[in-house]
């Protein structure tokens, strides 16, 4: 039986995750599909639990499991704890301990939503860009790294480090992405400036070569962040690092005005991943049924379509989503004013009827 791991984590990780598992066993009641569902905490809920963000039974379960599930983590009581203590730690945890280095974070417009973006419409309808973004490296994960010195003379230090090896393997998942979508991939890097940029530059040149189909450019980071709010329609695939591509897709996700309807898909080489939503813990809202539980259902369908790889499963998901969105029915992020709104189970209870 495919084990799904669900960690549900803080703030209005659990109210979306819960909705997700109902969907997961909608799958299983409609197409006798046998997910079994195991649960574990992570981020500041574990440490409260077991003096860790990230702790053994967690990871090990993670380990274990054919694929993930995870809600969000992180909020305000957390702040002071110890770096190597903070809820994100468990993320970072989990990408590195199963080499999940390729990140998709897909940037894409419901046309139900079209006036949700703060954007005009005419520059964002039809939007639908793919950010695969470095996970497992760069200056995340680089040494040296440390604050040293004195109080008054400290200096602090960061490396950002990569690969011929790490460049060549996301480069690849990269052009995967782009052969199966419009063959167009642009690089971010920052070449003018940095070597380790320059051998990036480089490295995703030479893969290009095997893939004669798909056309390749090249940008800096700076400017790429101009033109994805000039005009992001111009984008099909992007492919950056680890730290280029946390700030890409933060402002991608904002082009489509919803991102509490984004999913996400962190995978190592063998198409095992962990899934979860764009949005963070919104600790603001935690608890009180508000949540938008789309994202995280969602995150089930492109979980159904990489790790499984089962279309249909996925299609069936997404299709309900739609359904839902198109019957009107409208959490409050996604709401226009003086909209009705309804509850993160009442959207749930929406999908798995739909499904
Ligand atoms: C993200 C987040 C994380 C990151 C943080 C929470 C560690 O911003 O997934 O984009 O920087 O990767
Ligand atoms: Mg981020």
């Amino acid at each position: 039986m495919p084990t799904i791991a669900i960690l549900p984590g803080d703030g209005i990780g659990p109210e979306v995750t819960d909705q997700a598992v109902r969907v997961i066993e909608k799958l299983n009641e409609l197409f006798d599909a046998q997910f079994e569902v195991q649960t574990q905490p992570v981020g500041g809920t574990a440490y409260e639990m077991h003096d860790h963000p990230l702790p053994d039974s967690t990871l090990s379960l993670a380990k274990s499991a054919d694929a993930i599930l995870l809600g969000a983590v992180g909020g305000p009581q957390w702040e002071k704890v110890d770096r190597q203590l903070r809820p994100e730690k468990a993320l970072l945890g989990l990408r590195s301990e199963l080499d999940l280095f390729s990140n998709l974070r897909p940037a894409m417009l419901f046309p139900e939503l079209a006036d949700a973006s703060t954007l005009k419409p005419e520059v964002v309808s039809g939007l639908d860009i793919m950010i695969v973004r470095e996970l497992t490296g760069g200056i995340y994960f680089g040494g040296p790294r440390a604050i040293e010195g004195e109080a008054g003379s400290r200096k602090g230090y960061n490396t950002m480090v990569y690969t011929e090896a790490e460049i060549a393997r996301i480069a690849r998942s990269a052009f995967e992405m782009a052969m199966q979508r419009d063959k167009r991939l642009c690089s971010v890097d920052k070449a003018n400036v940095l070597e380790v940029s320059e051998l990036w530059r480089e490295v995703v040149t030479e893969v290009g070569n095997s893939y004669p189909e798909v056309e390749l450019s090249h940008m800096y980071i700076d400017n790429a962040c101009m033109q994805l709010v000039r005009a992001p329609k111009q984008f099909d695939v992007i492919v950056t690092t680890n730290m280029f591509g946390d700030i890409l897709s933060d402002a991608a996700s904002m082009l489509t005005g919803s991102i509490g309807m984004l999913p996400s898909a962190s995978l190592d080489s063998n198409g095992k991943g962990m899934y979860e939503p764009v949005h963070g813990s919104a600790p603001d809202i935690a608890g009180e049924g508000k949540a938008n539980p789309l994202a995280t259902i969602l995150s089930v369908a492109m979980m159904m379509r990489s790790t499984f790889g089962n279309e249909e499963f996925a299609a069936a998901i997404e299709a309900a989503v739609k359904q839902t969105l198109a019957d009107g029915l409208r959490t409050g992020d996604i709401a226009r004013e003086g909209e009705a709104t309804v509850s993160t189970e009442a959207m749930g209870d929406a999908v798995v009827d739909r499904m």
